[in-house]
């Protein structure tokens, strides 16, 4: 089965369009963790609303929330049909370290047929796809095959705070049959996936604190409180050079894989494990040995430090005992593991490991939970038939790693099934630099997307 010839005649002859306005939207920084870009966000929500206003969604709306806008759009004429919630982000992660770029962040290059640019696969270039198979399919039909209801938000890098209490303060006005969302990746160009796990998280600031300021080492070393090395023994008792998180409780509610998923792991057919450590560049991969990287990678709890800040560090040497050190630590939690009793565990176990000469605080950043899909639903049979026509494969039924922290409420508030249906590549260098979306994905995507759309109503 291939996808009907009218979609693919509107698709293919308006590739260069599509491209055009995936450039013009990856131009705009919308970076939602530095404020001084907050009217760049801004610009990048109305580009989303222009973009739906176009193909005919009707109430597109710019909230204005606590944080970054949210933008709203609907079409509810398909009468008996399902209705789709899509959800995605316009926000884009910072570009540092920028010198690694090969060609500039905000300026989308071109090159092997892909799209380098941040956001291009995170997720600006993956909502851009599910706007353009809307546009194809209102092109040809005049109509939509389903009822729409768009919800992009502009703070998922950054907490999803305002979208979290649009969610749960208006779930009426979401209601649906089925959630979409389009940010997660496959595991190679020839091989579609459909995710059904998700790992939630939290991520924490420790900040510990010693003499009251700097001290020299010479006079006082022998007798003041370190703060750095405080730090040190705190994460190195956290997780043990094994990889071994040592938080009592942590895995007290951990879920047991199936039978099904141990195999799968341990086989891992696909060679994932091996393919992502060539990726990485290193000779052995790291963490509990006893668990195939699989599992690891996407279904055990982790716990990692991003960076640490403190002390003396410029030029040359400086005798300084520093008054104060802070790091970031975040932890990966596979569904069950609930991220307020995390936090709990993990601020109990950090004060417990602290040295008694230094005082020690947790601050929490972010969080959200994480995610277990039943593949069995409808709409999971209908995003599987709609990449194996696409792909001309039947999609491998995977676990992600990462995160989407909102994806949780439409499970917990709407109650709706989550189609985590993405396009992404494992080497898209998400949050990093030379962030890049295959076009050949991106195309695909819309072709799937609107293959899907139409497979609902059916
Ligand atoms: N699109 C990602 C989630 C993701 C990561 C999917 C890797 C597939 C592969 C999402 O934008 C993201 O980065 N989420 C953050 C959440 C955090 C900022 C709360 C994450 O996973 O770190
Ligand atoms: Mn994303
Ligand atoms: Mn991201």
């Amino acid at each position: 089965m291939t996808i009907s010839p009218e979609l693919e005649t509107y698709i293919s002859a308006h590739k260069q369009n599509f491209l055009e306005d995936l450039i013009s939207w990856l131009r705009i920084p919308s970076i939602s963790t530095l404020s001084e870009y907050g009217s760049d966000v801004a610009k990048a929500a109305e580009y989303a609303a222009e973009q739906l206003r176009q193909i005919g969604m009707e109430r597109v709306d710019v909230l204005q929330t606590q944080g970054h806008p949210l933008v709203y759009a609907e079409w509810l004429k398909a009468s008996g049909k399902p209705t789709v919630l899509f959800y995605g982000h316009y926000d884009v992660q910072p570009v540092d370290p920028i010198s690694l770029w090969q060609s500039p962040p905000f300026e989308p290059s071109i090159r092997d047929g892909q799209i380098f640019a941040r956001g291009a696969a995170d997720d600006k270039g993956q909502v851009l796809l599910v706007f353009k198979a809307l546009e194809a399919l209102m092109q040809i039909d005049k109509t939509l095959p389903v009822n729409i209801k768009v919800l992009i938000e502009g703070e998922e890098e950054h907490g999803s705070k305002a979208v979290e209490h649009y969610i749960k303060t208006y779930p009426e006005r979401l209601g649906c049959d089925v959630a979409l969302i389009c940010d997660t990746h496959m595991p190679a160009k020839d091989l579609p996936a459909l995710i059904y796990g998700l790992r939630g998280m939290i991520y924490t600031e420790v900040e510990v604190q010693g003499a009251k300021g700097d001290l020299h080492s010479g006079t006082y070393g022998g007798i003041a409180p370190n703060p750095l090395h405080a730090l040190a023994i705190i994460i190195g008792r956290l997780k043990d050079v094994d990889g071994h998180i040592h938080i009592p409780g942590l895995f007290d509610k951990l879920r047991q894989p199936t039978d099904a998923e141990k195999v799968f792991w341990r086989e891992d057919p696909l060679g994932v494990g091996e393919a992502m450590r060539k990726e990485m560049g290193v000779e052995e991969l790291s963490g509990e040995q006893e668990y195939p990287p699989l599992e690891r990678a996407t279904a055990r709890p982790t716990l990692e430090v991003h960076g640490i800040v403190g002390g003396f560090v410029d030029e040359g040497a400086k005798t300084v005992i520093p008054a104060t050190a802070k790091a970031k630590i975040s932890l990966r939690l596979p569904p069950d593991l609930e991220s307020s009793e995390v936090s709990t565990l993990f601020e109990k176990a950090v004060q417990s490991f602290a040295p008694s000469d230094v005082k020690v605080t947790v601050h929490n950043l972010d969080r959200g939970e994480g995610l277990l899909i039943s593949p069995e639903t409808p709409p999971m049979k209908a995003a599987t038939a709609a990449l194996a026509e696409i792909y001309g494969k039947t999609p491998v039924f995977v676990r992600e790693g990462g995160s989407i922290p909102i994806s949780a409420l439409f499970d917990e508030v709407l109650h709706v099934p989550v189609v985590l249906m993405g396009f992404g590549l494992p080497d898209d260098n998400l949050h990093a630099p030379n962030e890049k979306f295959d076009l050949d994905q991106f195309y695909n995507g819309v072709r799937a997307v609107a293959s899907f759309l139409q497979k609902l109503a059916e």
